[in-house]
């Protein structure tokens, strides 16, 4: 159900409203499974570092639930209905071990008495990645490691094999594409607006003029972009690249063209497209590595009171914020950063007991 808000729907046409409606649907739907409890926390934060009008906010997608945070659930959600209404019983997935997106997709996976076999090749030992493995393996989720350089792509031999194997099994199988891209994730991202604004509404914060979001495929990033335009709100999109362009990333027209949504609502693409600004948070480096400027961002958000930040993503994305923030210090506020990785963890005890079912293979050394 949409809000009657004045301000902000007033301006949406009658058609436009009951498309949104039958889109931002509830999640009990067949449409959607529940994975995490609604809406997440929304912090403001103060402190030297923060002089703009507004403060800065913060969305607490990190504590999603009890067990395990993430952006990652608010696609997972969507998704995975498609592959319980199909009647599966087993997902296979494919990504970066230790990563969110794998991390939530085994405790989904879980919660809704799927198999989850995992599809990835050896990692660095950081805290992280052991801490959301450890999750993972807590939860029933199988490795399958590959050697480290193969392509990890849904319709790529090691997945398909695995697959294949599955299915010689008898299993009924559904394939989670790498990062949780597929098209109905988007959806799950686009509707997180709608949740902010209503917390916006109720607590009568000022809407943020940006959004700075950490951006691997680009799906998270477009995703709010679509519902801030849906939602008529003026925000624009930091997404903040913490990756290496992947072929076919070079901005966001590809993956608008996936989205359901966006025909749907009848948007116009050039208005979405326009409200994402791409910025590289790589610093030239390789996936995963760690910044001094990310180690810096995690600092400072930390004295100001904000939450713990992972190096792979968040602190990159927060880096680039913390620059804009020194670089313009008449911006209009507030800004909004978008906190997307787990910041949930098992206890010292479960997690060295989870540990041990974890394949020796996963790990290629230590930072
Ligand atoms: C913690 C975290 N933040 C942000 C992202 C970016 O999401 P997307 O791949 O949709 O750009 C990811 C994706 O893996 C992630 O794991």
């Amino acid at each position: 159900m949409i809000e009657k808000e004045p301000n902000l729907l007033s301006r949406l046409d009658q058609g436009k409203l009951e498309l949104m409606s039958q889109i931002f649907k509830p999640n009990h739907s067949p449409n959607s499974v529940c994975l995490f409890d609604r809406p997440t926390p929304l912090d403001l934060l103060i402190g030297d570092h923060v002089q703009i009008p507004g403060g800065l906010l913060v969305k607490r997608d990190d504590l999603a639930s009890p067990i395990v945070g993430g952006s990652k659930q608010r696609a997972l959600e969507l998704i995975l209905a498609e592959a319980l209404n199909a009647g599966i019983d087993t997902v296979v997935g494919s990504g970066f071990a230790g990563s969110t997106s794998l991390t939530v997709l085994a405790v989904a996976c879980a919660r809704l008495s799927l198999r989850c076999i995992a599809v990835t090749s050896p990692v660095r030992q950081t805290p992280t990645v052991v801490s959301n493995l450890a999750i993972a393996v807590a939860h029933g989720c199988q490795f399958k490691v590959v050697p480290n350089g193969t392509p990890l792509r849904s319709t790529g031999s090691a997945v398909q094999s695995v697959v294949k194997e599955q299915v010689g099994q008898g299993r009924r199988v559904f394939v989670v594409p790498f990062g949780a891209t597929h098209p109905r994730g988007i959806e799950g991202y686009a509707q997180a607006i709608d949740e902010l604004a209503g917390q916006l509404k109720s607590r009568r914060l000022l809407v943020p003029t940006r959004i700075y979001v950490a951006c691997a495929t680009g799906r998270l990033a477009l995703g709010l972009a679509i519902g801030v335009v849906a939602r008529q709100l003026p925000t624009k999109i930091v997404a903040v690249r913490v990756a290496p362009l992947a072929p076919g990333f070079e901005d966001f027209t590809e993956i608008l063209e996936e989205s359901s949504t966006v025909e749907a609502l009848l948007i116009n693409q050039d208005e979405i497209l326009s409200r994402v600004r791409l910025v590289d948070g790589t610093g030239g480096q390789p996936y995963g590595a760690i910044l001094p400027t990310g180690q810096r961002a995690a600092k400072v958000c930390q004295q100001m009171g904000g939450p713990s930040l992972d190096q792979t993503y968040t602190a990159k994305a927060f880096a680039i914020m913390l620059a804009e923030l020194e670089a313009t210090p008449n911006a209009h506020g507030p800004w909004l950063f978008w906190h997307s990785a787990n910041g949930r963890h098992l206890s010292p005890l479960r997690r060295d007991e989870a540990l041990k079912q974890v394949p020796g293979s996963l790990f290629c050394g230590v930072q």
